[in-house]
């Protein structure tokens, strides 16, 4: 097997998922807003610290994307945050794509960007730590949406930074995110998914790359969150895997959903309910960023003195969404209660 292949089967290792704590300054801004924290360098930091030391965290959470400011810096005590991580087995990422932007001569859709210097880009992350990448691609819902033009350039931009992820010694998590806002139904969002995945894997096919040195990070297939009508657990597991089992190689070792915006239990039940259904040809597993740190955050509210707390509610939904990798996990669990 190659280091490649180990690294990306340590990232879906049983029981385990990634912790994704690579907001920008803008979204963490957004996150903080909702608290009424103000987005200052060490506040961030200080919230980063919280998550990265809770005791335990690394029973249930194999990996951490970081972003960029996040990478450079370091714990209260000194260490920095990749050395720590992986002091305690968690495997450090970063995400290197510099956002979605409006794709030229296309109303309403995004291209990714972030190629140019990335190469050097991978290098220096690499030395600082990282053993894994992420990269992002958005595509909305619509009448006329996503285009085949933003399917296949942001595929192409996918398969780009993949390879050369790979040529560096880093685990490309590829991420199409085709997003949930809207009242479109959930056949909608299958053909969706189902497009932008198969573009992505003809797109890193014919660029060289490797599928079992990857991660897809994938999202649900669900009706839009304003849909009359939403679709129930069930519906989702079944019309979720039916788009995987179409697009998605069994050489690629495993998918990591993205949360998207679901509530951090609906998050949890989703994909507790696609394990039940298993095995499958690939680890089932979670990337999430609000679903793992949206109760953390409440309970924090920029107090040192909410540190405790804060952890206990983060460790508790990694725990629940580390039962949720072997279908082990039961709403009732969330009544269980959190220790003082
Ligand atoms: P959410 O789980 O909050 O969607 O974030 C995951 C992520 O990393 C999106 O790129």
């Amino acid at each position: 097997m190659s280091d490649l292949e180990a690294t990306a089967r340590a990232l879906v290792a049983a029981g385990k998922g990634i912790l994704a704590a690579d907001e920008s300054d803008s979204t963490i801004k957004k996150r903080f807003d909702s608290i009424g924290v103000e987005s200052t360098e060490e506040n961030r930091r200080a919230y980063r610290d919280l998550l990265f030391t809770t005791e335990g965290g690394e029973e249930f959470i194999s990996g951490v994307i970081l972003y960029d400011e996040t990478i450079r810096q370091s714990a209260l005590d000194g260490t920095p945050f990749p050395k720590l991580l992986a002091s305690k087995g968690i495997i450090p990422g970063i995400k290197v794509d510099t956002g979605a932007k409006p794709l030229a001569l296309a109303d309403g859709e995004t291209i990714t960007e972030g190629l140019d210097g990335l190469r050097a880009r991978l290098e220096e992350y690499r030395g600082l730590g990282a053993r894994f990448a992420k990269w992002r691609a958005t595509y909305s819902i619509a009448a006329d949406k996503p285009s085949e033009y933003c399917v296949w350039t942001n595929a192409h931009a996918l398969a780009r930074y993949a390879a050369l992820c790979q040529e560096a010694g880093l685990v490309p998590i590829v991420e199409p995110e085709v997003l949930m806002d809207g009242d479109h139904t959930i056949e909608q969002a299958s053909k969706a998914t189902g497009r932008a995945l198969q573009a992505v894997y003809v797109e890193l096919h014919d660029q060289r790359v490797d599928y079992r040195g990857t991660l897809l990070k994938a999202n649900m297939v669900l009706s839009g969150y304003g849909a009359p009508k939403r679709a129930s657990v069930e519906e989702v597991a079944e019309a979720s895997l039916e788009v995987y089992y179409r697009h998605v190689p069994a050489a690629v070792p495993g998918i990591v959903f993205l949360s998207g915006g679901q509530s951090d239990e609906d998050a949890t039940a989703h994909l507790n309910a696609m394990n039940k259904r298993g095995p499958h040809p690939w680890e089932l597993s979670f990337s999430y960023g609000r679903a793992l740190q949206a109760p953390a955050l409440k309970a924090w509210h920029g107090k040192p003195e909410n540190v405790k707390a804060a952890q206990q509610a983060y460790y508790r939904r990694a725990k629940f969404n580390g039962a949720a990798r072997t279908g082990s996990y039961a709403p009732e669990m969330e009544k269980e209660a959190v220790p003082a």
